[in-house]
């Protein structure tokens, strides 16, 4: 299978003052369409502007950016912003939601930018927002949610336009270990009944665990890009997701108009 993200011999050097820093070097990664794919490495080590590199939010110094046949290392900024609203989705360490408006109406952001009209957008958002446990808190503004809640909200809206490739730094970095995992398993079950292509930054060793990829970066360089096989990436799973109440949100799923029941924890494995 033709892989749907690609680099060829990435390089991206920072100026600093007059320092320069080499934050990638020569990187040649490939990731297949479907993949649950988790970078990992040192805090330093480039991670964040290989993820940056792969999105299309930073121009490579040198070398080349896939995604799928597009050559996005090569695309105008007009082309580029273009192609993001259209193809990919993003999910921030710190949520990045608008103050003011409801959750509803951040996750039915993206869809205003592809012209959907807003009567569909609302409808489209509401759908998101109660796949991720939250159809009860549509209306709420993010002061009035949890982080958990907030980054439901932030994933519910990258994945609100169907795109083929969701980015996400760090998503779990302001969550506590049991919102993280919560959270985790809502990516990873969205990603396998959407066939969405993920690519994640993450520094805990047990959420990378349950990828199909895990990308190790050590030094601006890839160190390892290793496939999971499936009956490990199973038992990685089950063991991080036991016991967990996955209805996400805990007592507030048990709130009317939640929806979704007691989830098997494995089921995305
Ligand atoms: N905008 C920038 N300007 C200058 N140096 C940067 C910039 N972004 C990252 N760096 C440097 O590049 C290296 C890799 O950073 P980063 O990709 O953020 O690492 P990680 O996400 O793995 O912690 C670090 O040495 C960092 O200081
Ligand atoms: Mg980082």
């Amino acid at each position: 299978m033709a892989p749907i993200i690609r680099t060829e011999h990435l390089r991206k050097v920072y100026a600093v003052g007059k320092e320069r820093v080499v934050a990638l070097n020569d990187v040649d990664l490939s990731i297949e369409k479907g993949e649950f794919c988790c970078i990992v490495g040192q805090s330093g080590s480039g991670k964040s502007t290989l993820l940056n590199q792969l999105a299309g939010l930073e121009k490579p110094t040198r070398g080349k950016v896939f995604i799928g046949r597009h050559e996005i290392s090569a695309m105008s900024e007009t082309d580029l912003a273009r192609f993001r609203q259209a193809h990919l989705g993003f999910i921030f360490q710190s949520y990045n939601l608008l103050p003011t408006m409801t959750a509803a109406e951040n996750v039915a952001l993206p869809l205003m930018f592809k012209g959907v009209d807003k009567n569909t957008r609302l409808a489209l958002a509401r759908k998101e927002l109660k796949s991720m446990g939250l159809l009860g808190r549509a209306n709420h503004l993010p002061t009035e949610m949890s982080g958990g809640q907030q980054q439901r909200v932030g994933i519910a809206r990258a994945f609100v336009s169907s795109p083929k490739v969701i980015f996400a730094d760090e998503p779990t970095g302001n969550l506590d270990s049991t919102t993280s995992k919560q959270v985790l398993y809502r990516m990873l079950e969205l990603s396998k009944n959407q066939q969405v292509t993920f690519v994640m930054v993450t520094h805990e060793p047990e959420l990378a665990r349950c990828a199909d990829r895990i990308v190790t970066i050590l030094d601006g360089k890839v160190q390892s890009s290793v496939v999971q096989d499936e009956e490990t990436r199973r038992r990685n799973r089950e063991e991080l997701f036991a016991g967990l109440d996955l209805t996400i949100g805990g007592k507030a799923a048990k709130e009317k108009g939640q929806g979704g029941g007691k989830t098997e924890a494995g089921r995305v494995s």
